[in-house]
This record gives structure tokens, sequence and C-alpha cells, in this order.
């Protein structure tokens, strides 16, 4: 039997959300349902203090991302802020509502890295899939501009049913695009995206040909670009593990300034999120009920209890567990091991060809 790591480890990675206000409608999203109003929103110098007391806690990345960051009026002084702590900052940006000027002034207020999605390689399925005209057009001009500007660009692929066929296509634009890494990243069904499942569920052929497909690309494209991609949840044999363990190596801040151990952790019903507006990061990593609730190993039931990759994918996702079965100590159903993982084949099997439910504020 594996120990139980349960010691406290030192975080790398905080996704900063500043805002959930975002301009485009994806059916993917993965904010939770009641989204933090703008008038919630921490301001910059409480995010200034934000990432000091992250840099004194070990991290050593950012990522600013939303919603839209550029719905912040203030972006440009929350990133340079991000940057004199000494954090690697990373702009996850959907490219609307970035002008080529704040690039510019993001770019020289220190921004490391920019991410940019793109919904599909074809402009007016892109377009529709994000529920926004327009926004294929921008999102290659601010990439474009990025690139100009010798930010290193990582081009984030959300696919489902609708774009999946096209991945090669994908990976062509994203080359074209001056990237040096793609992100193939399966649609996640927690959050907005659950409502949205059966619309964007892939089928077993489409997965397995996009499996195939990334091998191929992987051995042409070698040196050129990095691929990562891994199985979509529902088609996969073992669990994914999430966020590198819960409160193991990432904290999540939300725009109202609650601190979670995943993005989607609001999801999970009893859990106690402390804020940044009365503790200190350091405080709530070591100290907050949520952040202790799923650490190390005791909290787990059988099979994970006993199972030698306990440690390894620390038994999946709490949040899908959650959403699969009511009860957020399970183990994923995802994994084979798990008593009800045929459910997750059945649910995957469940696929409609329904308008989207667009994400709007
Ligand atoms: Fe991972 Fe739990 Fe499955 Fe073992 S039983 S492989 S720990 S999810
Ligand atoms: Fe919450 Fe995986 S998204 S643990």
């Amino acid at each position: 039997m594996a120990g139980n790591d349960s010691a406290l480890h030192t975080p790398l990675g905080l996704l900063a959300e500043l805002t959930h206000r975002c301009p485009l409608g994806c059916p993917y999203c993965s904010n939770p349902l009641a989204l933090d109003p703008r008038q919630s929103e921490l301001d910059a110098p409480t995010w200034a203090r934000v990432f000091n007391e992250a840099a004194g806690l070990g991290v050593l990345q950012v990522h600013l991302s939303g919603g839209e960051p550029g719905a912040r009026r203030d972006l440009v002084a929350i990133t340079a802020a991000a940057h004199a702590a000494g954090l690697y900052t990373n702009l996850i940006t959907s490219a609307v509502g970035i002008t080529a000027a704040t690039l510019r002034q993001l770019a020289d207020s220190g921004l490391d890295h920019v991410q940019i999605s793109i919904q599909d390689s074809d402009p007016a399925s892109a377009d529709r899939i994000a529920g926004y005209e327009g926004a294929f057009a921008r999102k290659r001009a601010l990439a474009a501009e990025g690139v100009s500007l010798k930010i290193p660009l990582t081009v984030n692929a959300v696919m489902h049913r609708a774009n999946i066929d096209r991945l090669e296509d994908m990976v062509a634009l994203a080359l074209a695009l001056g990237a040096s890494r793609v992100e193939i990243a399966h649609a996640q069904y927690y959050g907005w995206a659950l409502k949205n499942r059966a619309a964007l569920m892939p089928t077993a052929a489409q997965v397995k040909r996009a499996a195939a497909a990334v091998e191929q690309l992987r051995a042409r494209h070698h040196g050129e670009i990095v691929i990562d991609a891994v199985i979509p949840d529902y088609y996969a044999r073992l669990p994914k593990p999430c966020v590198g363990g819960w409160g193991r190596r990432s904290l999540n801040v939300t725009p109202g300034g609650r601190v979670l151990p995943c993005h989607a952790a609001e999801s999970l019903p009893g859990l106690e999120f402390w804020s940044v507006r009365e503790h200190s990061l350091a405080d709530i990593w070591a100290n907050s009920p949520a952040f202790n609730a799923f650490r190390g190993t005791d909290w787990m039931q059988e099979p994970c209890r006993s199972c030698a990759r306990r440690d390894i994918d620390f038994g999946g996702c709490r949040c899908q567990a959650f959403a699969l079965t009511g009860d957020a100590r399970a183990t994923d159903p995802v994994c084979y091991l798990a008593p009800n993982h045929h459910e997750v084949a059945a649910l995957a099997a469940v696929q409609e060809d329904a308008p989207y439910a667009y994400r709007r504020m």
C-alpha cells in the first residue's frame, strides 16, 4: 500500500480569475453556475498583495484568467504587479477585448506568455461555437500581434463533437499563427458545460481518430510545436490527476477573492472557502477547511484507499466524482476500477444535436 502523502506541499501555480465577465458564450464554459458580479471583484492593489503572498509561498507562475481578463480596465496594472512579485505571467484570453495597444502595454509590463483559446479552424464554426460573430478574426489578429512582440504563444483548442474531426487543421492553424505549443483540451463536463454534455460529447469513433491523429502530428511536427493532448475523460480508462492533486500544487482565486483548490470546487457541497480579504494566502493554503478536505489519502474510500495508484492520480477529479455520483469522496467513475465505471460509457452514448445553451452573463 502506498504511504499517506498528507505533507504540506509547495504550490507552484496560481490561477487568478480576474473577472467572470466575458463577451463570449462558449457552451463548454467551466466557470460556476453562479458568477461573481463586477462590483465584488478584487481591486488591483489587493491582487498585488495576493501575488506577493503567492511568491512568498513558493508559487512560480500566475495564470491571469477569467472570464475574459481583457474586461478589466486595470489589466496592465495587475500584470505589472504579478511581474514585480517575480512571477512568470501567463495571460489566458479569448482575445476579444484585448486591443493591439493593450497587448503592447502588457508586454512592456512584463507579460511572459499568452494563451489564446480558438474554438475551431473554420471561422464560421468558430464564431458559432463562441456565440460571437467576428471572434475568430480577432483571435488571429491578436495572435499575430503577440508573435510580432515576441511573446510566446500557446493555442488552447477545446475539442468536442463539432470540431474534433478538424484536429489536424487546428494544429496547422496553431503552426501558422506561430504558436510554440498547442493544447488539445477536451471539454470537461462540470459547471456550465454539464448542461451541454449531450450536445458536445464526441463519438467513440471520433475520439479514436483524434488519438491517432495526435500521434501522427507529434511525429510530423517534432521540434516545431509541442502538442499536449490527453484522451477525453469519458473515454479514458484511468482518471487524470486533477490539478496535480487536491491542495498539492495549485490555488485558484475567484474574482471576489475566495481561494479554491480547483476552478470547479464551488460545485462541491459543504466546503468552506476562505477569502484573501480576511486571510493570507499562506494561512488559506495550510489551514482552510476546503484545502484540507481532500488532501492526502485519509478521505479516500475503496477502491482508491488500497490502490497502488492513489499517490499518482489521487483518485481522479473530485468535481467529476461528485457530478457523476453525488459523492465527492467517491472514486472518479472514469477509473475502470470504480464500481459505477459502466455508467460513464452510458453517459457518453447520450448524444443529441440540440442547440447549445450559450453562457451569457
Ligand atoms: Fe486511481 Fe482510485 Fe482508480 Fe486507483 S482506484 S486507479 S487510485 S482512481
Ligand atoms: Fe475540481 Fe477536478 S475540477 S478536482
